[in-house]
């Protein structure tokens, strides 16, 4: 079956989550956050206590499907609570660096959009995961305002953490991201990089909207103009 993937990349806390909860649920398609999945090995190595030369072995005999917005593991679902907090926070980016980490994550994630309509969101996603996805978007938006969307998130949560501390943290995360050896964050080449800094989420996804709709147009274009050949 041939399926429509929409890749959503772009910096910690830029919008990607919440535009693409609402981009899948117009359009019908199953949303796949890709983060969750780095989270959970990175809760598997926090409850573990393994060393940073284990990480490789996180996700090692455990079955891990994404179902309606769900993290499946081994049969059940997985609190969602448990992978957003500070500590998974601290630690996501150095085990998301663990090449057999992101190896097992990205099969996971390729298989699963091999089977149904998806939108996508991660950082390398549009550049490693679905290269040939009908759509690329790049979020990003300054690391201030990022930081106070995510601290307001946190604090609503009731984690006991500081402004500076989510600051810093982020901070730290671009770089590791950006910086790492295996699929760093970085632009897809055939991407649309949209600014959120100053946007309202309904504003972003309507933008979202026009890119699919210009997609779509060059589609039936470039196919009427095939059927004009043969
Ligand atoms: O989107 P998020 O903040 O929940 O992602 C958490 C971390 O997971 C992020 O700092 C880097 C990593 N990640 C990644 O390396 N590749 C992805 N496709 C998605 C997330």
């Amino acid at each position: 079956m041939k399926t429509r993937q929409i890749a959503i990349d772009g910096v910690s806390s830029s919008g990607k989550t919440t535009v693409g909860k609402i981009v899948a649920e117009r359009l019908g398609y199953e949303f796949i956050d890709s983060g969750l999945l780095y989270r959970l090995a990175t809760k598997i190595v926090l409850d573990r206590e393994l060393p940073k030369e284990r990480y490789a072995e996180a996700l090692n005999g455990v079955s891990v499907d994404i179902v309606e917005g769900k993290i499946i593991v081994d049969g059940s679902v997985f609190p969602m609570d448990l992978l957003r907090t500070k500590e998974v926070d601290e630690l996501v980016s150095p085990v998301s660096e663990d090449p057999k980490v992101r190896e097992e994550i990205t099969d996971l994630l390729r298989k699963i959009a091999s089977s149904k309509n998806v939108v996508m969101v991660g950082r390398d996603i549009g550049s490693v995961v679905l290269k040939d996805a009908f759509l690329k978007v790049f979020l990003t938006a300054t690391l201030e305002e990022r930081a106070n969307r995510r601290f307001k998130e946190l604090f609503l949560r009731g984690e006991n953490i500081t402004f500076e501390e989510v600051y810093e943290n982020l901070k730290k995360r671009d770089v590791i991201d950006s910086t790492r050896e295996v699929a760093p964050l970085k632009v897809p080449e055939d991407a649309y990089v949209i600014d959120t800094t100053m946007l309202s989420i309904e504003e972003v996804v309507t933008l979202i909207f026009e890119f699919i709709k210009g997609k779509e147009y060059a589609l039936r274009n470039s196919q009427n103009y095939s059927d004009t050949l043969f």
